[in-house]
């Protein structure tokens, strides 16, 4: 298994590894500054391969802080395996993902990011948005990079396969391919659509990203925002009342 790397904005890069078995790509993305950022840490299965691209941008050693945006082994599985790689490295989750999760789970405390909070990492700040059931759990939450406009947005615009690092084609119509194919088989409900779906997502467009770093598949550069209301119009027709 082996990764490539991409740089999708300024110091903000794209580790993309595609697993044959599901069919597709597991993408984790480092913020290289004076305290350097991963957000989700791919599986434990897929450690390997994370840490050879981490080690391609930066020491590993380095690594400062662990965000994801919620607590499935995709997200957050190798979280133990960073932190023992890296001496200094803290988790940041939500205040659901440290006492529900991380208080428990993780090798060393994490930290709880409140709603709205700012992580400055040195030129980068991320502000850290509370998005309960979006995409899904609980403790989920994302991280918005406010000077390069970058939105970590998670399983938000599933696309299948092995697609380019960055496009500017419309990934709105694609991602009502994927609800509507995901409303059926036995990996279905991968997303509920809750009283507070519609406004988090609302929230989300109103951030007006320029680049949305996506989970699984590409990452997307143009109107985020425009982007994110249609994917909200496509979900509330495929999941809603
Ligand atoms: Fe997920
Ligand atoms: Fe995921």
């Amino acid at each position: 298994m082996q990764s490539t790397v991409s740089e999708i904005a300024r110091d903000v890069f794209r580790i993309s590894t595609f697993h044959s078995g599901f069919g597709i790509q597991f993408n984790q993305f480092l913020v290289r500054d004076d305290e350097p950022l991963l957000f989700h840490t791919g599986m434990r299965k897929m450690f390997g391969a994370t840490r050879e691209a981490i080690a391609s941008l930066i020491d590993p050693a380095a690594l400062r802080w662990i965000a994801y945006s919620h607590f499935e082994p995709d997200e957050s599985g190798a979280l133990n395996e960073l932190l023992a790689l890296a001496p200094r490295a803290q988790a940041v989750s939500s205040v659901v993902g440290v006492s529900v999760m991380l208080d428990d789970y993780a090798d060393r405390p994490a930290r709880a990011l409140a709603d709205g909070e700012v992580l400055a990492t040195g030129r980068h700040r991320l502000r850290f948005l509370a998005t309960p059931h979006v995409p899904h759990c609980w403790d989920a939450g994302l991280l918005f990079d406010e000077g390069e406009r970058v939105l970590f947005c998670s399983d938000l615009f599933f696309q299948p396969g092995d697609p380019e690092p960055l496009t500017r084609s419309d990934l709105v119509g694609p991602a009502g391919t994927a609800a509507q194919a995901g409303a059926q088989g036995p990996l279905a409900n991968d997303m509920p659509w809750t009283p507070y779906t519609e406004a988090t997502l609302r929230r989300l467009a109103a951030l007006e990203p320029r680049t949305l770093a996506i989970m699984h598949g590409s990452s997307f550069e143009g109107d985020g925002k425009k982007a994110i209301l249609g994917l909200t119009g496509v979900l509330r027709d495929v999941l809603g009342p």
